[in-house]
């Protein structure tokens, strides 16, 4: 790989054990970063396993092309978001569909993207860098009022209101640009006080989800990772915190549910009768073990779950 890009792949051997890649057999990797899942998908489905890959960050989709050409003739990567999937892979194609969501650790690590708090950089924070809205836009003219309303649910930051507020204040004498500026804005009113996390972690991750829009993508993408796959075809995600995971769940358990009882109390309104549509092959959530979690921290949060199509 090259040296810019360097993302250390998590959970390689149990999303391997989950999708069971094979020769012959169709994959798409929703979120193919560095490249790491999907060579390993590639290897063990030599000589003739096919992959469709694709990622929003534009330096991810080359790193990874890069990293797949002793594989050339037997992929497709393309650059856009998981959720549009199902626009250009044939429906009931694939065998199996993995999503590493999240960031890559380039993405955190280069200073010009605005995602960490420990850097100075501008306040972006977009991995699609053609999308619209940067941070520093939400930053500067959505209300106290939004704001809170991001920080508390797409971080569980408990001070969202106080830190709401004093943006909206600070911002009315000096527009927010940088992602150092924002930070110490928090260091003054909460001080660390040896807390092991930076007290503008939950802001910094609340505020990539919303830039992102990370949730509405989600679920979109597994819609559509449900419509490629074939009967029998596996879907396997991993997650880096409990509101992805969520999501992930219910998406589950909504699907493994028979609504074909009409008038029974199990079926909600709205929804027109129909059969499970997958079995949930994870009822608990895979975690790293202990070799992985020892070499590579990152991978802490890491919880793979695991669906199969019916
Ligand atoms: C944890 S990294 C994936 C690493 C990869 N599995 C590997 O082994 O190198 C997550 C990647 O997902 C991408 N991503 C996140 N949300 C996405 C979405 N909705 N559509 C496409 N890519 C997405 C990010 O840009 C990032 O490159």
């Amino acid at each position: 790989m090259s040296p810019e890009f360097v993302h250390k792949t998590v959970m390689t051997a149990e999303a391997l054990d989950a999708l069971k890649p094979r020769a012959g057999g169709h994959y798409a990797d929703g979120t193919i970063g560095g490249g790491g899942h999907a060579e390993a998908i590639l290897a063990t489905s030599s000589p003739t396993g096919w992959l469709f890959g694709c990622d929003r960050d534009g330096a991810a989709v080359e790193a990874a092309k890069r990293r797949l050409a002793p594989f050339a003739g037997r992929f497709e990567i393309r650059r856009g978001n998981f959720g549009e999937l199902a626009d250009w892979v044939s429906p009931g194609s694939c065998d199996g569909v993995l999503f590493d969501l999240g960031v890559s650790s380039p993405q955190l690590d280069v200073a010009e993207r605005g995602f960490s708090f420990q850097q100075e950089g501008p306040l972006d924070m977009r991995m699609d860098a053609r999308q619209g809205l940067a941070a520093a836009e939400l930053v500067n003219n959505a209300s106290a009022e939004e704001l809170a309303k991001i920080f508390w649910e797409y971080g569980g930051e408990r001070d969202s209101r106080r830190f709401a507020k004093a943006i909206v204040h600070d911002r009315g004498l000096r527009r927010f640009e940088t992602t150092r500026q924002l930070a110490e804005l928090i260091e003054r009113i909460s001080p660390r006080h040896g807390r092991k996390a930076h007290p503008a972690t939950k802001v910094f991750q609340a505020l990539r989800i919303a830039v992102n829009d990370e949730i509405g993508s989600l679920k979109h993408g597994l819609a559509a990772a449900l419509k490629i796959l074939k009967p029998g075809g596996r879907l396997a995600v991993i997650t880096f915190h409990s509101l992805e995971d969520r999501v992930v769940k219910d998406f589950g358990r909504a699907g493994a549910r028979d609504y074909t009882f009409a008038g029974g109390v199990d079926v909600p309104e709205l929804r027109e009768p129909r059969l499970p549509e997958l079995t949930i092959v994870t009822r608990k959530a895979v975690t790293p073990g202990a070799v992985e979690l020892a070499e590579n921290p990152r991978s802490r949060s890491a919880q793979l779950r695991v669906f199969e199509k019916i």
